[in-house]
């Protein structure tokens, strides 16, 4: 591997890739980034989680120098953001400004053609096309003109391509977004290889078990603001319950299972998105033996069960109260042991 093209320009900072304070962006009145701070530690991989409009894009844009803060500061590796936009740049690499890559030109074209404007030669550049194209599981289509691409194919191009200069960081915005789920393996995958390699990485995502699978810290933002920061553990400590799953052997006992289980844990019990699976909080784990005994007694066979730590899904329902703003009110009626989680 050649060295000659890498970043020449040295961090001012070697153990953050990120420091963001009180950053602010407003259209009109609208305040989309309102004070968000950030810390990244050079080699992680950091994410950042929120629903759609939370402020997530436009916190990477004002990081990235595409868009200029409104308020607050940012460094990247100690490169303020405003002040040495130039330097910036060279350290960062972010998805989706290859977008314009040409249509009816190869996958292998399109990055042998990036790798010379980088200035690699024509032989590296050939030798990184054909590598990255292997990376990123493109080899099978690498003679097809791109406009025959899926929309997966076409992102992990897009990752590839902007993976070509090595940036010591980079940014994905929902890399994962609309991918099928072996595509979004994949990229997993990858994102994990890349920062084995020495990258720190900053993802943005509205995947609850994506930051849960590759986060090793993670910023909630919700309108604007950071409502949780921390490791994945430390969020799921901070719900501060413990997450009952039982898996109900013939679904026609679903809905008696849920009321013996809500009567047992005196909690509101959900069923997991795909069904199938009663979930309770639970404060005390020690309570499973009763909610055991009494689903026992009323003849209700269980396929399955286990007491987990609660899921992103839980935290972040409990962090922002999303989701359960019809039950807000009553929730906080509820002791802690009792509150209420929807899944
Ligand atoms: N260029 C713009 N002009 C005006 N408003 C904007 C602009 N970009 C973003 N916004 C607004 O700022 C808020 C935050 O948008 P942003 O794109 O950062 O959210 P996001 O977290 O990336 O959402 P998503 O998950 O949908 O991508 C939204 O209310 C959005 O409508
Ligand atoms: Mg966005």
């Amino acid at each position: 591997m050649s060295n000659q093209h890498s970043i020449n320009i040295v961090p001012n900072n070697g153990d953050m890739a990120v420091e963001a304070r009180g950053l602010v962006k407003t259209f009109g009145d609208n305040r989309a980034v309102d004070g968000v701070d950030l810390n990244v530690r050079a080699g992680s991989i950091y994410g950042v989680l929120g629903p759609n409009g939370a402020g997530k894009t436009t916190t990477i844009r004002m990081l990235a120098t595409l868009l200029r803060p409104d308020g607050g500061s940012a460094s990247i590796f100690g490169h303020d953001v405003v002040k040495e936009p130039q330097i910036v740049r060279q350290l960062i690499g972010v998805t989706g400004q290859y977008a314009s890559v040409d249509e009816s030109l190869s996958a292998t074209e399109n990055l042998i053609i990036f790798s010379r404007l980088l200035g690699l030669s024509r032989t590296e550049a050939r030798r990184k096309a054909s590598e990255l194209l292997e990376e990123f599981g493109l080899t099978e289509a690498a003679k097809r003109p791109l406009k025959n691409f899926s929309g997966g194919m076409r992102r992990r191009l897009d990752l590839a391509a902007s993976l070509i200069a090595q940036p010591p960081l980079i940014f994905l915005d929902e890399p994962t977004t609309g991918l099928d789920p072996r595509t979004r393996n994949q990229m997993w995958d990858t994102i994990r290889r890349l920062v084995k390699s020495g990258s720190t990485v900053l993802l943005t995502t509205q995947y609850l078990q994506e930051a849960d699978e590759l986060a090793d810290r993670i910023a909630v933002i919700d309108r604007g603001h950071v409502v949780a920061e921390g490791t994945v553990n430390e969020l799921k400590e901070s719900v501060g319950t413990s997450s009952l799953h039982l898996n109900i052997e013939n679904l026609q006992h679903m809905q008696d299972a849920r009321l013996i289980v809500d009567r047992v844990l005196k909690v509101e019990s959900a069923v997991s998105a795909e069904g199938g699976k009663v979930l309770a909080p639970m404060a005390d784990a020690d309570r499973v033996a009763d909610v055991l005994i009494a689903l026992r007694e009323a003849g209700i066979q269980l396929a399955e069960f286990s007491v987990q730590k609660p899921t992103l899904d839980e935290v972040f329902l409990t962090i922002t109260g999303h989701g359960v703003e019809g039950d807000a009110a009553k929730a906080s009626d509820k002791s802690e042991q009792e509150r209420e989680v929807r899944v």
